[in-house]
């Protein structure tokens, strides 16, 4: 901050070193006030900024106060000078010279100039909230084979330096930088360091992680509070383009009414409202939640979220009660249950259940689904051959399978082959080396890994086969002892 101007007739300029210098406002404020300058005196220009065209300021002299500030507006001020507002800094020190002849003028919610400065101080407010709610990170990893989490974000005021303190808390742990138009932020772990603007093309444009931010907001999403035109306001279209989870709105949207039964029926039960309730819908135990799962029902059968909805025959939902301890994905229905519209009914499902049958689980006791909800295959002649989904595919279904998940909260969930783990995890999964261990889920729940039927199937050796069965049907054992342990 540096001071021009002293002779009582010139104006006097104040040039501060950055756009969101509050020190360097404080100081020449105190200053001045010392002086007696009168607010229409000053001039405040940022230090590189389009008002600073004056040049060959003197050096501030040390400031010596002789008067006390309320809290109050340091508070107010702190938030103020990260506005974009040009006057902010004069209409601060307005306040404060009116501060000098009366303690009081805090109070005085009739006052224009105190009413100005509180919506400014409401607007960086509400940006800094923008910030700690959409500031998304992409994972890159450095040349050291470190993992950094980068993100882009473009505030409407001052407020990076100002919120750093928020994501150095809540990400202490990681190494990331936070790229906006004015400056870039970057946390090593230890120290936080400062960098020029960046533009949008120097932050990486996506990845795993942003998998986890949407089954985040997916699980937080609150349907019956389900407000679009307020969702729109709150959350900018300006942000959506930087946030994965935007991806999620539509389906979100179109999936409330199913969730809002759901969780009616949960906030009844936990104020021991069920019976009354379910009385007075004349549904059995667990109405509300079978509700529910056929709202979900009725909304898959009318999925569009990729091509495969003209490929199959009809959506193959999944089944099995909705307070299953076991949830099993499978690949994608088959041939017989695109016919059908029941999962694992074909050749797979037989081998399927007859190692559940071994294995002592009674399959009409679990939830039975798949990754992707329809069939997906190559026509030759008559015969419709089994195609793998890709990714982008099991992406698309993953939404459903998350929504059943959400509605059962299975305490154990297994998956069939690496087509269903990728769908559970969003990541790739090697079975060989995922199998006998669980996984957590980012809901907290256990997801243990096996080999799919159909993976037995079509082994040629005999002998390879049988000791393959015996180790699916090791892993099934193992899977019905732990659901018994976290059920007992
Ligand atoms: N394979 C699967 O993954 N699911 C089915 O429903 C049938 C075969």
């Amino acid at each position: 901050m540096s001071i021009a101007g002293r002779s009582a007739d010139q104006p006097v300029r104040i040039t501060l070193a950055a756009a969101d210098d509050f020190d360097g406002w404080r100081d020449a404020a105190r200053d001045l006030i010392e002086a007696g300058t009168a607010p229409e005196r000053v001039v405040w220009i940022v230090e590189g900024g389009v008002g600073d065209l004056f040049g060959g300021d003197a050096p501030r002299p040390p400031a010596a106060p002789s008067f006390s500030v309320l809290r109050q507006f340091v508070d107010l001020a702190k938030a103020v000078v990260c506005h974009s507002d040009p006057e902010r800094f004069g209409l601060l020190y307005a306040m404060l010279w009116k501060l000098q002849g009366n303690r009081k003028a805090m109070e005085d919610r009739a006052d224009p100039l105190l009413d100005r400065l509180e919506r400014l101080a409401k607007e960086v407010r509400r940006d800094a909230h923008k910030m700690h709610a959409f500031v998304r990170f992409r994972e890159v990893e450095e040349e050291d084979n470190k993992t950094r989490f980068v993100a882009w974000f473009e505030p409407e005021h001052h407020i990076v330096r100002r919120e750093a303190g928020f994501f150095v808390r809540r990400f202490a742990n990681m190494r990331w930088s936070i790229l906006t138009p004015e400056l870039s932020i970057h946390w090593n772990g230890t120290t936080l360091t400062e960098g020029p603007g960046a533009t949008k093309a120097d932050a990486p444009g996506g990845d795993p992680l942003e998998e986890t931010w949407k089954t985040y907001y997916a699980s937080v999403f609150n349907p019956a509070r389900l407000k679009v035109k307020a969702m729109t306001k709150e959350m900018p279209k300006k942000y959506w383009r930087n946030m994965p989870e935007s991806a999620l709105i539509a389906p979100l949207i179109a999936g409330a009414r199913a969730r809002e039964v759901e969780m009616i029926d949960r906030s009844a039960a936990e104020a021991g409202m069920a019976g009354a309730l379910e009385a007075e819908r004349r549904i059995e135990p667990g109405g509300n939640l079978r509700a529910a799962w056929e709202g979900l029902l009725a909304e898959a059968r009318q999925c569009t979220r990729c091509d495969l909805y003209k490929c199959g025959t009809q959506t193959v939902f999944g089944e099995g009660p909705l307070d299953a301890a076991i949830l099993f994905v499978g690949e994608q229905p088959g041939d017989q249950e695109d016919l059908a519209g029941r999962p694992f009914i074909g050749p797979a499902g037989q081998l399927f259940d007859a190692s559940l049958q071994q294995a002592g689980i009674d399959r009409s006791q679990t939830y039975v689904t798949n990754a992707v909800k329809h069939f997906k295959f190559e026509a030759r002649g008559k015969r419709r051959i089994h195609s793998k989904p890709d990714a982008g595919e099991i992406e698309a279904c993953r939404w459903w399978q998350e929504q059943e998940r959400a509605l059962i909260k299975p305490p154990l969930t297994v998956a069939l082959g690496a087509t269903a783990a990728r769908s559970l995890t969003g990541k790739t999964v090697t079975i060989s080396r995922a199998r006998e261990a669980p996984l957590t889920l980012v809901d907290g729940s256990e997801c243990w890994v096996t080999v799919h039927p159909s993976f037995l199937l079509r082994i040629p050796e005999e002998d390879r086969k049988a000791a393959e069965r015996a180790r699916f049907v090791e892993d099934l054992r193992r899977i019905k002892a732990r659901a018994d342990e976290l059920t007992a």
